[in-house]
Formats: structure tokens, C-alpha cells, sequence
């Protein structure tokens, strides 16, 4: 029987931490995934700095590839540096040649990148392969909003899970407990009888979007001599003893939250960076949840499933989110310092990004484009905060009530 070569796509922060434990998982499960992970990566040049252990005086300053760095070190010395990575991720800067022949595609980039990676990578992915996207964020087309997922199904014409949950990077790469979410449906023609024989398909089941309507993305099914790509597959994939893994099938529930918790975040600091504390946050919090559920519900009626706000995508997500990560952290910091959140990501963070700017940016068009905006009141006072036309001390004043 062949074996699934995974190839993850991106090697940020998270991608890089998510290569890790996928490939501590692929040595341990070699009876179907091929060891070796492969890890695209956004070549660049990094310069390594003096007190790291990977420092040659023969090299000093001259700055050399990310790639081989992480090639040659074992550790992403730019985007997770001192975590030693397994010597099986292979770091690839060329995209078309680290998907090449890959059955199962982990995408893990900032969202603004997927598009131009997607058209990239069209044409050169195995038509049956599988995809896991990791990505926070959504996709605003005209007045059309796309789970990241949903955009990589039809850009590459395979089927697309989602992996969200409450993961901090830094935290999962040194191996700290925590939790997480996957939202996969099997689709239909890769049903398999209890011989190994396709059935799914002789059933007459359509395959079904995230909408809940027969897909237009026309599958190949995932051929018989591999073996099959299911929940419980995916789970030895990602499922560690630091990292624990429950199966989903609610895409649109496990997508959205993790997209939108990014617009709380930034509430949530703003609101410390002006001096307010946790009974502040867990307010909008609360108010950032209903507004969650509610975009859910008014665009994704046929699939969201409430008890999906219970997972680790759900709650835990928009807590952790609002008191630890990123967007919290660096929004808290332009609020204290008074300066742009743009300024403080070129600034602060090394060629990492904010997601909760753009998706901001792209919610409130794909909102105010359907002139349903007055529903989302803490989307919008975000969205006025980030342009400098709201005010923090004004945000009460959405609370108000009869
Ligand atoms: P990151 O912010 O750490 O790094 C940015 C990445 O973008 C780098 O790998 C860089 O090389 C790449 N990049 C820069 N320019 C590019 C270009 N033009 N084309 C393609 N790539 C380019 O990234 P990350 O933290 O790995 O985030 C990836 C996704 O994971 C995001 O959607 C984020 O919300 C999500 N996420 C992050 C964390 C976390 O703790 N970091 C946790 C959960 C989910
Ligand atoms: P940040 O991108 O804000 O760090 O969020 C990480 C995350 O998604 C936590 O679950």
C-alpha cells in the first residue's frame, strides 16, 4: 500500500510549530505516512544572530537562506527560533516542488497569502490530495465571503478541512499542553465499504460545500492503495501527547471562530492599552461571541452547528486570544504607545503578521457591502478604532440597553 506524503505549506510561527508536530507523527506512524515533511517555505535571508548556538564566526554577519538554515540547523531560526525542529521537515523554496506528489497539504500561512500561493500551486497537486488549512482568516470577493478553506477547495479542485483551536505557537512548540479542533467531512467518494472498495458514491451522496449545497468542485477520490484520509487518519496526523485533537465536522463553525476572534482581540486590546481591565475584555469578549455566532447564522444557516462554539475553536480560542496572543499583545502596545497598528507590526514583529487587521478590513466590507453593519456594532467600533474615527472610551456605548 503507498504511504501519504503531507507536505505543510508556510512556515510562519504556527506553520512551522504545526511541521513539528506532524512530523514527530509521521516517524511515529511510518506504516502510512511517509516520514519525511515536507515545509515550503517564503525564501528569505536572516542573518544569525551572535548568541545563537548556530552562530559561525567563518559566516559573522553575511546573512543565508532561511531555508538552509533550517536545513542544515534544524531549527527556524527567523519564526520559531531555539526549538529544535525533528531532522525530518525539509525545508523546500520552491512551492510547486514541496506540493509535488503530495497526498495531504497542510496550509499554514497569513491569509492575505493564499490566493497568490493557490494560483502558484493550481495544476500541480495531486487531483486527489487532501487539504488541512490552519489559516485564521476569511476571503472577501465582490460582496462574497469564503471560509480559507471553502477559497482552497475550488482554487486547487480538492477537498479542504480546518484546523483552529486555542494554540499559542510558542507554547505547542515547547511542547505545553493545549487543545485543538479539526473540521473535516469525509466526502462521499471517499467512502470506503469494509473490503477497502469505494461505496460512498454508489449511494448516489453528493458531495455538499460549506453551505450545506451540492459542491461544484468536481472530487477525485482518493485512490484505493492509499489508505484512506478520515477522521481517524487525521487524527495520528496531528493528535500528540502535548497537542490533544478532537474531530469535527462543523467547518463553517471551526473556520469562523477562529477568523473573528482575531477582530475581538484587537478589542480587547485596545480597551487594556486604554487602562480598563479583564471585566472590561470579558464584556466584549461576550459581545464578540454573539457577534461571531450571529455572522455564522446569517450567512451559514445550513451548516453552523451552536455546540461548535464549545470546542477548543470556540471559547477557548477567543479567550486565549484575547488575553495572550498576538493580536491582543501588539494592539495593547499601539494603544499604550499611540501609534498605528500598521507601525507596530513593521516595527515589533519580525516579519510576522496581525491577522486581525485585514480580516477587519474584509468583514466589515463584505458587511457594510450587504448594508448589514448596524448588527455588528463591536466589528465596527474595531474597525473605527483601527482608522482612528472611534474611540475606546466610546465603546459602552454599545452596550447601552432599554
Ligand atoms: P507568521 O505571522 O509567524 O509569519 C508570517 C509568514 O508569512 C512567514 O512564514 C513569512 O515567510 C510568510 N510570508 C511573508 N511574505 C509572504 C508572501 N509574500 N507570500 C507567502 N508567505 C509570505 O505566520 P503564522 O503565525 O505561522 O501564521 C499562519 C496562520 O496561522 C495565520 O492565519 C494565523 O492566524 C494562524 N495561527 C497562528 C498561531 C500562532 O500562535 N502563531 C496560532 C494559531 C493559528
Ligand atoms: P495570534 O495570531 O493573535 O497570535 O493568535 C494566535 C491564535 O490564533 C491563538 O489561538
Amino acid at each position: 500500500r503507498r504511504k501519504h506524503k503531507v507536505t505543510v505549506v508556510g512556515s510562519g510561527n504556527w506553520g512551522t510549530t504545526v511541521a513539528k508536530l506532524v512530523a514527530e507523527n509521521t516517524r511515529e506512524n511510518s506504516d502510512i505516512y511517509e516520514e519525511d515533511v515536507q515545509m515550503w517555505v517564503f525564501e528569505e535571508d536572516v542573518v544569525v544572530p551572535s548568541d545563537s548556538p548556530h552562530y559561525d564566526p567563518a559566516v559573522g554577519d553575511k546573512p543565508q537562506k532561511l531555508t538552509s538554515i533550517i536545513n542544515t540547523y534544524h531549527e527556524n531560526a527567523k519564526y520559531l527560533p531555539k526549538i529544535p525542529l525533528p531532522p525530518n521537515v525539509i525545508a523546500n523554496p520552491s512551492l510547486v516542488d514541496a506540493v509535488k506528489d503530495s497526498s495531504i497539504l497542510i496550509f499554514n500561512l497569513p491569509h492575505e497569502f493564499i490566493g497568490n500561493v493557490c494560483r502558484q500551486i493550481k495544476g500541480h497537486t495531486l487531483p486527489s490530495a487532501r487539504g488541512i488549512s490552519c489559516i485564521k482568516g476569511v476571503t472577501v470577493t465582490e460582496d462574497k465571503v469564503e471560509l480559507i478553506c471553502e477559497y482552497i477547495s475550488e482554487a486547487l479542485g480538492i477537498y479542504c478541512g480546518a484546523l483552529s483551536g486555542a494554540n499559542i505557537a510558542n507554547e505547542i512548540a515547547n511542547e505545553l499542553w493545549c487543545e485543538t479542533t479539526i473540521a473535516y467531512n469525509t466526502p462521499p467518494c471517499d467512502l470506503r465499504g469494509e473490503n477497502g472498495a469505494a461505496d460512498g458514491d454508489a449511494d448516489g451522496e453528493v458531495h455538499r460545500d460549506a453551505r450545506g449545497k451540492p459542491s461544484k468542485v468536481q472530487l477525485t477520490p482518493v485512490p484505493l492503495d492509499y489508505p484512506p484520509v478520515d477522521h481517524a487518519a487525521l487524527h495520528r496526523l496531528f493528535n500528540r501527547p502535548y497537542f490533544t485533537v478532537s474531530m469535527v465536522s462543523d467547518v463553517v463553525g471551526v473556520s469562523l471562530a477562529g477568523a473573528l476572534k482575531n477582530i475581538v482581540a484587537l478589542a480587547c486590546g485596545f480597551i487594556e492599552g486604554h487602562g480598563w481591565n479583564m471585566t472590561a475584555k470579558t464584556a466584549v469578549m461576550r459581545r464578540g461571541m454573539l457577534e461571531t455566532i450571529h455572522f455564522c447564522q446569517e450567512f451559514f444557516p445550513e451548516t453552523i452547528q451552536e455546540m461548535t462554539f464549545w470546542e477548543s475553536a470556540g471559547w477557548s480560542d477567543m479567550i486565549v486570544s484575547c488575553t495572550s496572543a498576538r493580536n491582543w499583545r501588539y494592539s495593547k502596545m499601539a494603544a499604550e504607545r499611540g501609534v498605528s497598528l500598521h507601525e507596530i507590526e513593521k516595527t515589533e514583529l519580525n516579519g510576522q503578521k496581525l491577522q486581525g487587521i485585514s480580516t477587519t478590513k474584509e468583514v466589515m466590507s463584505f458587511l457594510k457591502a450587504r448594508g448589514v453593519q448596524d448588527k455588528y456594532p463591536l466589528f465596527t467600533a474595531v474597525e473605527g478604532i483601527v482608522d482612528g474615527t472611534f474611540k475606546v472610551e466610546d465603546i459602552p456605548v454599545l452596550f447601552r440597553r432599554q
